[in-house]
């Protein structure tokens, strides 16, 4: 796998340099960007590369006997072989572009839905679930008349698993759950969801837009049947994703939305689809998209996610003890196994009010329920501070953070 290379100590000004947005001044303070669970910044090797495609290749895919599309459509097919290396897949016909996370569970609950939801079924997902990872299960299972059921998380926002197994039965048809919390940064035990839901032959998609930023994912060592990240959230454009599907259900499915590209032959009896990802990617592709992705995979694999994960848990470490040495500070999902992300509130104050304030100093975070309102009502709070990490931040923006924190605090007591 391209992405378990050797660990080595992370080098943060050389990266930093590679984003030239961290440069900037905003409300006339040095920018901290600390949204990254939103949004990630972009590293000119992925501005460049889109750059290089719209002045030396543009020209579309899959259709064209000249050069430049045959170029583009070689980069394009390239981009699918980088994301399939990235998550281990076994075969590249199991990388599905899409537009992002959300149109891969919206395609995977359309296309499993059609073939294998019936009334009475059951689709099992969880209470920390973002909002894109329940509403096309939800919406499945009003239209044929399924039951979505919700794995509880306990005080600390960790799945309960032993609720989880008490879930499971025969009706079960498939389990959604994230492999990462977008709001509490929580890590969870995928592989035990996978091995307990796999006693059952149950199949398991994972949304894994906040992990694989984060950690290496090996899509066959975790062995479930679906895996979907957002390239914007790893560095690349927007509007590009991918859907890892395993091959006998890329064979299944049934496409799902049709249109050029989509096919083998079409008469007006009849249309025979074309075999693989193609089937699912109808229209003239995100060819830009797909090549800044891999041009951002090749670029985190360069560091390294040994390096990444190491150099953000740091971070995380110098983070949460600087925010709990502040009184009034709860943090929402207060456990060791985390990803880059710490949600808080502090004692009554509106979350809106505090990032306004962290806002005026510079430092970018999301507030509020983070889209996944459900977490809140468990919680019985409107929504949450978050800060979301890069390896391209440092402890010294972490100070500046707190500063500025400290200062909202004041203002607002
Ligand atoms: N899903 C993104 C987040 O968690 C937008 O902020």
């Amino acid at each position: 796998m391209q992405n378990t290379l050797q660990h080595t100590a992370l080098d943060v000004e050389k990266v930093r340099a590679d984003f030239p947005i961290l440069k900037m001044q905003v409300n006339n303070k040095p920018l901290v960007y600390f949204d990254n669970g939103a949004t990630s910044q972009k590293p000119k090797q992925v501005i460049d590369a889109i750059a290089k495609y719209y002045y030396e290749e543009n020209s579309n895919i899959h259709r064209g006997v000249h050069t430049l599309s045959q170029r583009a459509t070689i980069h394009y097919e390239f981009a699918r072989e980088t994301a399939q290396k990235h998550i281990n897949a076994a075969a590249v016909n199991e990388i599905i572009f899409t537009r992002g996370t959300t149109e891969s569970v919206n395609l995977v609950a359309h296309c499993f839905g059609k073939l294998f939801i019936e009334k009475g079924d059951e689709i099992v997902v969880s209470e920390m679930e973002h909002h894109s990872n329940i509403l096309p299960w939800q919406v499945l299972c009003e239209e044929k008349g399924a039951v979505l059921k919700v794995i509880p998380v306990n005080e600390n926002g960790e799945l309960i698993l032993e609720e989880y197994k008490k879930l499971l039965s025969d009706k079960t048809k498939l389990i959604a759950v994230t492999h990462v919390s977008n709001t509490l940064g929580v890590i969870n035990d995928v592989k035990e969801i996978i091995s307990l839901a796999k006693q059952k032959n149950i199949p398991v998609f994972l949304d894994g837009a906040q992990a694989v930023p984060h950690m290496a994912v090996d899509v066959q060592d975790l062995g479930c049947d679906f895996y979907c990240f957002s390239g914007h959230k790893i560095y690349a454009p927007t509007g590009i994703g991918v859907l890892y599907a395993k091959a006998k259900w890329v064979e299944k499915f049934e496409p799902y939305q049709v249109g050029g590209g989509t096919i083998k032959t079409v008469t007006f009896d009849k249309t025979v689809y074309a075999d693989g990802p193609l089937k699912f990617e109808a229209g003239t592709p995100n060819m830009e998209g797909a090549i800044g992705l891999a041009t951002a995979l090749n670029y985190i694999n360069e560091i390294g996610l040994e390096t990444i994960s190491t150099y953000e848990d740091e971070l995380m470490q110098y983070a949460t003890e600087k925010l709990k040495q502040l009184a009034g500070v709860k943090i929402y999902g207060d456990v060791k196994h985390k990803a880059a992300v710490i949600s808080f509130n502090v004692n009554n104050i509106h979350p809106f009010d505090i990032g306004t304030i962290l806002d005026k100093q510079g430092v970018a975070v999301r507030t509020g329920h983070h889209c996944t309102q459900p977490l809140m009502q468990h919680f019985n709070i409107p929504g949450t501070i978050r800060a979301s990490f890069s390896f391209y931040n440092t402890k010294a923006e972490i100070d500046i953070f707190i500063s500025a924190l400290e200062k909202a605090i004041k203002m607002l007591s």
